[in-house]
């Protein structure tokens, strides 16, 4: 069943209906303003750091789900009647509704009583506020009188305090309202230098800024008496909960259409110029007035929403496929590279399903997003990649993640998940490889973040790789630490206190167990950083990096193979985890994944054997489940990974960021039909047509959809904020696809199903333009027989990078096996 349909020539996906299984979200703004917004208007937004500055307030985990929002009324001022135009909160039947999410923005138009109403919300590039562009158009054959109310509730900045600190937040809430525009000043007059306003371009009628005057005593905002009465209380917020409303009236001829801009915006003052006169306690709002006066006329909106448009066709621009396939190409073109810049931004922290006060931003989540994000914007990757370094500790380990605000490594979690500083190494690469960028291995940067301690970038990547070899366990295999990938799979953590972290409690000395998936990490890292090094002319570097990695396959091939798969790990007892021998959990995905994409038994026939198996006890229709069989009970050794019932999360779901792992490793064996088909298992898009299955939103993947042990299999969970985003982008454009960004240049390397009679990519790379056609007369899965550049024949299957020039490079590729 199907809520909606994609519009790929708009980039949007449209929603004919309000009542989606879940709220189906979008993102708007890609820089420092975010908000997050539902197919019926709710979320909320934040500058930056969705924690530590969040400008509206929200209610997660509600009833309905999706509560609070940028909310609209509607009411006809001859009835007495009212609508919310986007469906919520007042959930009044509507004659049409339509939500469109696109690249940055959504739009959410409605008729009800015959009246049409449209809202097209979004971040103009450059700016630190949203728009909310709303057009009302009488379809009636009378004048229709109505009043406009606008609604948004205000959090007092601190999401987490928000919503605990009630004894004091009930009397610091503060606001000023001038010239109809509402300011919330919350903490303005001591420590803080910023504020949020919220305005609107036509005249009011009134406005209301606390938030129970305009509900009403014991309602809600599905009847707030400002709306049910028609007027507003110009209510002054003393305390209590601050709030956003503008009452604008409209009469409308028949036929007639009127706009009103509403503009939501975060401002900070120079420290020294906070108030206006100098001596009082009122906001100096002569910084601001500019900004604000440009955004409430609606030629500046329409120009801003262009400029957005155009900057979204030219970020989509640099991959663009024309495949067989229409789920590859509307993930290819449009909707995972657009999640990848999300996963960007966000890292785990705000999302539907992440509140945006948990997390921060994860030292392995960032470095793996830039997978799927650096060929974007590099000079944002470039500059993450710095901010990631600096919080690497001495040892080469790494916090576990830091605030973006302060770009400080978080205590509270601090590290030991001895998977992290591989990860750096695997970002770098990225980068390396994108942009040939060389010389930010010369960055001086931080440890710790503390001043003095600087190292170059390179120096930086040496110790990421040192760590492991300084932390081997009894096999000679990597210690595990507190968790590796999987945060899951807690070795020295052995709880059974309630409500004690699984992830931070560590109460084993950690010497005993063991990674297998890390072991295939740190070589696949390894062999980065030995071309990294040989690059920089460190032969002696480089030939050591190799014999590491060489040394740690052999362990892994000794005491890391299990017959007929990759072990997972061993305990602290010095046991198997992932083995034939475990009573449950005897094969686990992710040590095929990263073994076999680090090259291990790709030679021997050991690869083909672990990917059988995979195939054989964790695929399913759905997806690929992280182990088999799943925990049916809780075992103390194993951590977290038990306390989830069988078929959820990391017990036995299908954890979609490790599905591309797979994916990758069939295409390395020439696999493309069984690549192919994976991936198409747990592309969004192409389970659309299951939409009451997988409930979650079917344009970018989620975290995970349920296993085969869950009675809800095949339900997605968690969508948005997932490393899947930058794997599966990673995988479907450079390993099926093919077109593959190395340090020389762009290999091309197509894995595909055999019945693809061919394919075409445009794609730009450091400077120029190549428009590559692949052919497959012969119906193969693998196999660049003929590579002609500009019409000539080249050797090989590597195009070495070359100066930029003005006309498209391009490239004829023979596919014969
Ligand atoms: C989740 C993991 C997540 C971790 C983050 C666990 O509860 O199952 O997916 O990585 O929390 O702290
Ligand atoms: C989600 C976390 O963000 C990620 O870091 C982790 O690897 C996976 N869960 C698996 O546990």
């Amino acid at each position: 069943m199907r809520f909606g349909h994609f519009d790929d020539d708009q980039r949007e996906y449209v929603i004919n209906q309000p009542e989606t299984p879940l709220p189906w979200i979008n993102y708007l703004g890609c820089e420092a303003y975010f908000g997050l917004i539902s197919n019926t208007g709710g979320g909320y937004s934040f500058y930056r750091d969705a924690r530590l500055r969040r400008l509206t307030r929200y209610r997660y985990n509600h009833a309905p789900f999706d509560f609070g929002g940028r909310y609209l009324y509607i009411r006809d001022n001859a009835t007495g009647e009212f609508w919310s135009p986007s469906w919520q909160p007042t959930r009044t039947k509507l004659e049409k509704y339509e939500c469109r999410h696109g690249m940055g923005y959504t739009i959410i138009g409605s008729t009800c009583k015959k009246i049409e109403a449209q809202t097209c919300y979004f971040v103009p590039l450059g700016e630190t506020l949203e728009i909310w562009k709303f057009r009302v158009t009488n379809r009636r054959k009378k004048p229709a009188k109505l009043s406009v109310f606008s609604s948004i509730e205000f959090c007092l900045w601190d999401a987490q305090d928000d919503a605990t600190n009630f004894q004091r937040n009930f009397s610091t809430g503060q606001v000023e309202v001038v010239d109809g525009v509402i300011y919330h000043k919350t903490e303005y007059r001591e420590r803080r230098n910023h504020f949020a306003y919220f305005a609107c371009s036509n005249k009011l009628a009134g406005f209301d800024t606390q938030r129970d005057t305009f509900l009403g005593a014991y309602r809600s905002w599905d009847n707030p008496v400002a709306v049910e009465q028609g007027k507003s209380f110009n209510s002054i917020a003393h305390g209590w909960a601050p709030h956003g409303s503008h009452h604008v009236k409209v009469t409308l001829k028949p036929g007639e259409t009127k706009e009103i801009n509403f503009v939501l915006g975060y401002h900070e003052n120079p420290t020294d110029q906070k108030f206006d006169p100098p001596d009082s306690q009122t906001i100096n709002k002569q910084t601001v007035k500019p900004v604000m006066a440009k955004y409430l006329d609606g030629q500046n909106v329409t120009a801003a929403f262009e400029k957005l448009r155009r900057y979204w066709g030219n970020l989509l621009g640099i991959y663009q496929v024309r495949s067989p396939d229409i789920h590859v190409n509307r993930m290819v073109n449009i909707w995972n590279a657009y999640q990848c810049m999300a996963t960007f931004n966000m890292s785990r922290s705000a999302s539907f399903y992440e509140s945006g006060i948990g997390r921060g931003l994860g030292f392995r989540d960032s470095n793996q997003d830039l997978l799927g994000f650096v060929h974007m914007v590099p000079s944002r990757a470039r500059e993450r990649i710095l901010d990631l370094t600096a919080t690497q500790l001495q040892t080469g380990g790494a916090f576990h993640q830091y605030q973006p605000l302060t770009k400080r490594g978080n205590h509270d979690l601090g590290s030991n998940f001895n998977d992290d500083p591989h990860w750096l190494i695997i970002g770098v690469s990225a980068y390396l490889k994108e942009t040939g960028d060389w010389g930010i291995l010369d960055e001086k940067v931080q440890f710790e973040n503390e001043a003095g301690s600087e190292q170059p970038l390179y120096e930086h990547l040496r110790r990421s790789f040192q760590y492991t070899l300084e932390r081997l366990g009894p096999h000679g295999l990597p210690l595990i630490g507190r968790a590796d990938w999987n945060d899951c799979l807690n070795l020295n953590c052995f709880s059974n206190t309630p409500g004690q972290s699984f992830q931070t409690t560590t109460n084993k000395d950690g010497k005993v167990a063991e990674s297998v998936f890390i072991a295939g990490l740190f070589i696949l890292a390894a062999k980065e950083l030995a071309k990294i090094a040989a690059r920089r002319g460190l032969k002696k570097d480089a030939d050591r990096y190799l014999a590491e990695a060489d040394k740690m396959e052999q362990v892994i091939l000794r005491h890391g193979w299990d017959g007929a798969w990759f072990v997972r790990a061993y305990d602290d007892f010095g046991r198997p985890v992932g083995s034939k021998i475990c009573e449950e959990g005897k094969i686990f995905i992710e040590p095929q994944g990263m073994c076999i994409m680090a090259g291990v038994g790709l030679k021997d026939g050991k690869a083909r054997r672990a990917l059988a198996s995979v195939n054989q006890y964790l695929a399913t229709k759905h997806g690929i489940v992280l182990q088999q069989p799943a925990f049916s009970k809780y075992y103390v050794h194993l951590g977290e990974i038990s306390s989830y019932p069988p078929g959820y999360k990391e017990n036995a779901g299908i954890f979609c960021h490790n599905n591309p792992w797979i994916i990758i490793a069939e295409t390395m064996t020439g696999n493309g039909g069984r690549a192919f088909d994976y991936y198409t298992r747990i592309n969004p898009s192409a389970r659309e047509n299951i939409g009451e299955i997988h409930r979650c939103e079917p344009y970018v993947f989620a975290q995970m959809v349920a296993g085969k042990d869950a009675p809800t299999h095949g339900e997605a969970k968690n969508s948005w904020l997932t490393g899947t985003a930058a794997w599966t982008y990673f995988t479907a454009t450079q390993w099926i696809l093919g077109i593959r960004a190395e340090y020389e240049g762009l290999r091309m390397d197509p894995v595909i199903p055999a019945r693809w009679k061919g394919f075409t990519v445009t794609r730009r790379f450091r400077g120029n333009t190549y428009i590559v056609e692949v052919k497959n007369p012969k119906a193969k899965q693998r196999g660049v027989k003929r590579l002609r550049v500009d019409g000539k024949e080249i050797a090989g299957n590597l195009l070495p990078a070359c100066p930029p020039r003005s006309d498209p490079i391009r490239v004829e590729a023979l596919l014969e096996g």
